[in-house]
């Protein structure tokens, strides 16, 4: 069943729009008024497509955002499901395959983290290096669509390197901080621990959250070629003597919105210069 809902989603898609879109835009928390970068945009509510689920988290309202970024059509989703919510696995990730149904070969993920090395603070954004799938779940499991890609999808440049390359480089060339990080995904929804905490720091993490991972693995097994972004929006529980809200993580990640959409759109901009779109 998954290939037929997302053939009848990517037609319905194609209905409203007859754009190709080569790059794909996952919005996390706090992050989705980066729509307003997106030129000439039709906006698909989740509600209107056929078996996409809507989202039931406050500051994520759920829709496909079609159009151009420097004159590169893009896919944004603004909202994304969570394990937490209660959904299948194989709804979590619907929408990014649908993307990759579109035509999309750059998915960029973008998420709201907890900081857990010492070196991180609240509005700094991160480039995931790599990841920790700590959340119990896998969207492959199950019988393997091989329309798609293989039953064992290697994961060794999960987060593409040269991909990595061009955020580094034109965060500095804009001069917006961008540092390097291991993103640990956990299935919430209460925040970690401090004991949670030190473990994750011991097992080599760098940042928490809740969401990114399922969609990265899906778009892997695609071979889509993923960057991820997180905004530190707290220090991870246990840091400092503060208690985690999830009203503080959206300030913070919508403070964090203009280095944000200056990274994102230079870098568009640098892959249609250098002809990779
Ligand atoms: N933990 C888990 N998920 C999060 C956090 C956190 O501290 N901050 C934002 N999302």
């Amino acid at each position: 069943m998954p290939m037929k809902k997302i053939l009848e989603a990517s037609r319905y898609i194609q209905s409203k729009h007859a754009l190709k879109p080569r790059i794909g835009i996952v919005l996390g928390s706090g992050l989705g008024i980066y729509v307003d970068e997106i030129q000439e945009k039709v906006v698909i509510p989740y509600d209107e497509i056929p078996h996409f689920k809507r989202t039931s988290v406050e500051g994520h309202s759920g829709a496909l955002i079609l159009g151009s970024v420097r004159g590169v059509p893009v896919a944004a989703l603004q909202g994304r499901l969570h394990a937490y919510e209660g959904y299948e696995l194989e709804d979590i990730v619907l929408p990014v395959r649908t993307l990759a149904q579109l035509g999309i070969e750059y998915l960029f993920l973008t998420n709201a983290s907890g900081g857990i090395n010492g070196n991180f603070h609240p509005g700094d954004l991160v480039a995931i290096s790599d990841h920790i799938n700590l959340s119990g779940k896998n969207p492959l499991v199950g019988p393997n669509l091989s329309e798609l890609g293989p039953r064992f999808p290697d994961m060794g440049n999960a987060y593409d390197k040269d991909l990595r390359l061009v955020l580094h480089a034109t965060a500095a060339r804009t001069g917006v901080g961008l540092k390097d990080g291991v993103y640990c995904s956990v299935l919430g929804p209460t925040y970690e621990t401090p004991a949670e905490i030190r473990m994750l720091r011991t097992l080599g993490a760098d940042l928490v959250g809740m969401s990114t991972v399922h969609e990265v693995i899906a778009a892997n097994h695609i071979g889509l070629k993923v960057a991820g972004v997180a905004c530190v929006t707290n220090y991870a529980a246990g840091i400092k003597e503060e208690k985690l809200s999830h009203a503080d993580v959206k300030v913070v990640a919508e403070k964090a919105m203009i280095g944000f959409a200056t990274v994102l759109t230079e870098t568009i901009q640098e892959l249609k210069k250098i002809g990779k779109v």
